[in-house]
């Protein structure tokens, strides 16, 4: 799409994807079922996104700038600390389509991604939508909702578009940034308390007391051993990109002059886990030694 195209339409003809990771592929897998043309930009990426990508029925047009000329929306499904970045290359290269951010970023990050596409700056008449995404990588009905928050008419287009998919779209009332600062409450808690329980059981381990815990919680709270020995699987490979996930909750509640030291030690924790990248079947004692960084 060309910048002389600006406008908010009432469908997509051509849905970018950026970047085909777990899920993102799973978000353009959905379209693509539903006969939607969807591309991306394969230059530079990896193995394993080329083959999600390929299995999702995305369309390889190899560069951003490609990309960028045809789609007349693109979806931003990228690590949270490159939000800002992905999103400024696409605004230089002049994209003037709908932009919807879905990344784990603060509300203020948001308001700055919006302000690279509807500021003046650019002129190109592009409108940015902010956006967060709960729940795992899209597969059955109910699985993972969208949230959106921005200008309505582009916002329906969006809903519209996932009408017959798995992904549910909810749109948030409130001022820019208000799809994002839902993402920041819900994994401020669910991330925040994961990272505390590792935590804990590395501290239990540090002064010899995981028997006397495991059985206190035996008997007091049972979820907590369970989910203490589940969770290294479940945050172990994606640990890296959880550490600024952390930091922009916990601007989020600086940016309220709220606590935020919760999400900066979490930061901490996953910032210690971050070799487990694309590991599998991680297990507690592995987490224990790399917080007490005994690897
Ligand atoms: N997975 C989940 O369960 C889940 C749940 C809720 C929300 N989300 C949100 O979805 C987003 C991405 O998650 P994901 O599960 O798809 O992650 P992922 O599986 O780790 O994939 C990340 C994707 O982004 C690309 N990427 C890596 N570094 C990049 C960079 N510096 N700039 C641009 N792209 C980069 C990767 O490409 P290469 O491998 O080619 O570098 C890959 O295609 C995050 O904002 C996350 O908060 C995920």
């Amino acid at each position: 799409m060309t910048s002389s195209d600006a406008s908010s339409p009432d469908s997509f003809d051509c849905v970018g994807l950026v970047n085909p990771g777990a899920m993102g592929s799973s978000i353009g897998a959905q379209l693509t079922r539903a006969g939607s043309r969807v591309v991306w930009a394969g230059e530079g990426r990896s193995t394993e996104s080329h083959l999600r990508a390929g299995d999702a029925g995305l369309v390889d047009v190899e560069s951003m700038q490609a990309l960028v000329d045809e789609a007349d929306l693109i979806i931003s499904v990228c690590p949270p600390a490159a939000a800002v970045a992905t999103a400024s290359t696409i605004a230089d290269l002049g994209f003037a389509g709908v932009y919807l951010d879905a990344n784990a970023v603060s509300p203020a990050t948001g308001r700055s991604v919006a302000a690279l596409f509807n500021g003046s700056s650019t002129e190109s008449g592009a409108i940015a939508i902010d956006g967060g995404i709960v729940g795992p990588p899209v597969s059955g009905p109910g699985s993972t909702r969208l949230y959106i928050s921005g200008d309505a008419v582009a916002m329906g287009s969006i809903e519209n578009l996932f009408e017959s998919s798995n992904l549910e779209v909810r749109v948030v009332d409130g001022p820019a940034g208000a799809a994002s600062a839902v993402k920041m409450c819900f994994a401020a808690w669910t991330k925040g308390t994961t990272a505390l329980l590792l935590d804990i059981c590395a501290l239990a381990d540090a002064e010899g007391v995981t028997d006397s815990l495991r059985g206190e919680w035996a008997t007091s709270m049972p979820e907590l051993s369970a989910r203490a020995d589940r969770s290294p699987a479940m945050v172990g490979a994606k640990a890296w990109r959880f550490e600024g996930e952390m930091h922009e909750i916990a601007a989020s509640f600086a940016a309220h002059d709220l606590p935020d030291g919760f999400h900066l030690a979490a930061a901490e924790v996953y910032a210690r886990l971050a070799e487990l990248k694309g590991s599998r079947d991680t297990s507690l004692d592995e987490v224990v030694d790399l917080l007490s960084a005994r690897v």
